[in-house]
């Protein structure tokens, strides 16, 4: 494949980020028969899927655990001090300078957090809710009414882009560049590869994206700043944020804005797929749905407790621990299998239904603790004006019969890579 970085579509990119992040077998059954076996995993339980994770090279370097039950995956997210995430800065952080929220720790970690927090507190996201229903609406679901028919996934992968790039302060003529900058960010993610042929063109790849984006967030940067770094949105808060006594540089805005949107467009993407796969494959849902739009709140949550995007995440333990009997040495990597706290017969009742009626309760799609989504409440509104949008303007919205059902699918990363639909 000699396609370059440059023209590379946003659909290529997200596609090789689901190759790579697939894996095989069945995550959810292999929790399911650990958690009433074993709730203890030693060893890399991950390994046996044939995933990446953000462990990156240091994966198989050092003791490894797994955990599935809901009370140990909250006891290790919640406790940062003693399960920390540091080790990411050399794994896929390795792209962003180490400059990436989720690999910090610690005091740098609070500090940083404290600054980006007040742009996605609700307060300030729900101020965008017009904007966003009116990009939805607009500029995409109204354009495809006449076709009757789509692959849904063509107005999810580009929806969160839009919104997102409107919220961190990017000028809105700049739109059509977005796709490309969204590749690029997958581009990055893409960077952590098992396979080891795979590994050298991926990580250059990654890097030549880092290097684009860079340029194109810090001439934006430099442009808001000239313009009198004004605005509510993420760049303007940023220009004027104090940290550690002082005005962040240029650069640092750049670097901080670059490690936001990795997280940020990609995972609402495979949200809204499972969404949508679960609302139009589960029987009568729809229907009831449409009559009552006070469920669609309802119907994110369990989406993300039924099939949360992330299946797991990685801590390493900063003191010697202990867990069912077993010690854990001080340096190790535990797994924290999300997927199968979320569906901990324990905490939840019947938890393999997908039910949005059932009583809410902590589950670990959004993550838990001082790393806890700082975008979950952007993400739920960009979800919500998007759901009410399709059951407004669609009308009679149902599957292709020509196309086959869509499938939630990875052992990593989860969503349904495409789902075809017909409308009135
Ligand atoms: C449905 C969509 C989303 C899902 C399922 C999701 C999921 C997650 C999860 C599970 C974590 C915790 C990671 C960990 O503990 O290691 C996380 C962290 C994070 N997310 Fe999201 N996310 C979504 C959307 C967004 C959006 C829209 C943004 C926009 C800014 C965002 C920005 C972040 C950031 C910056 C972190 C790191 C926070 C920290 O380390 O303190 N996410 N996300």
């Amino acid at each position: 494949m000699n396609q370059t970085i440059d023209d590379q579509s946003l659909e290529r990119a997200y596609s090789a980020v689901s190759d790579t992040y697939k894996g095989a077998g069945d995550i959810h059954a292999a929790c399911r028969l650990a958690r009433s076996e074993s709730p203890i995993y030693i060893g890399d339980f991950v390994k046996q899927f044939g995933v990446p994770t953000n462990a990156g090279l240091q994966q198989g370097t050092r003791p490894t655990f797994a955990l599935f039950r809901h009370q140990d995956i909250m006891a290790v997210l919640r406790d940062a001090t003693n399960y920390t995430s540091g080790f990411i800065a050399e794994g896929l952080g390795a792209f962003f300078d180490g400059l990436i929220v989720l690999a910090m720790d610690g005091e740098q970690h609070r500090k940083v957090r404290a600054l980006l927090q007040p742009a996605f507190m609700p307060e300030t996201v729900n101020k965008w809710r017009d904007p966003i229903d009116n990009v939805i609406r607009k500029d995409f679901l109204e354009k495809m009414i006449p076709l009757k028919k789509a692959d849904l996934m063509e107005f999810g992968l580009g929806v969160p882009i839009r919104v997102m790039y409107a919220l961190l302060g990017f000028p809105t003529d700049n739109k059509e560049k977005y796709r490309q900058y969204a590749a690029w960010a997958l581009a990055m993610v893409g960077g952590n590869q098992v396979d080891k042929e795979r590994f050298e063109e991926a990580r250059r790849s990654a890097g030549v994206a880092v290097a684009r984006l860079y340029e194109v967030i810090h001439e934006v940067v430099v442009q808001r700043r000239a313009q009198g770094s004004q605005g509510d949105d993420v760049i303007g808060r940023l220009l004027r944020a104090e940290h550690e006594g002082r005005m962040l540089d240029d650069h640092e805005v750049t670097t901080f804005v670059r490690s936001l949107l990795p997280a940020s467009g990609e995972t609402t993407t495979r949200t809204f797929s499972s969404v949508m796969t679960l609302l139009l494959t589960t029987p009568g849902l729809i229907d009831r749905v449409r009559a009552d739009r006070s469920l669609v709140p309802k119907l994110i949550d369990e989406t993300v407790r039924y099939e949360p995007v992330a299946t797991f995440k990685i801590r390493e333990t900063a003191k010697e621990v202990a867990f069912h009997g077993v010690t854990i040495p001080k340096g190790s990597f535990i797994q924290c299998m999300v997927v199968s706290a979320n569906r901990d017969e324990e905490v939840f009742e019947h938890p393999d239904v997908f039910d949005i009626d059932r009583r809410t309760k902590l589950s670990f799609g959004f993550g838990f603790g001082p790393h806890m989504c700082i975008g979950q409440f952007v993400a739920k509104l960009e979800l919500n004006c998007a759901i009410n949008a399709i059951l407004d303007l669609l009308p009679n919205l149902r599957l292709d019969p020509d196309h086959p059902v869509p499938v939630i699918e990875g052992a990593q990363l989860r969503g349904a890579p495409h789902i075809h639909v017909l409308w009135d």
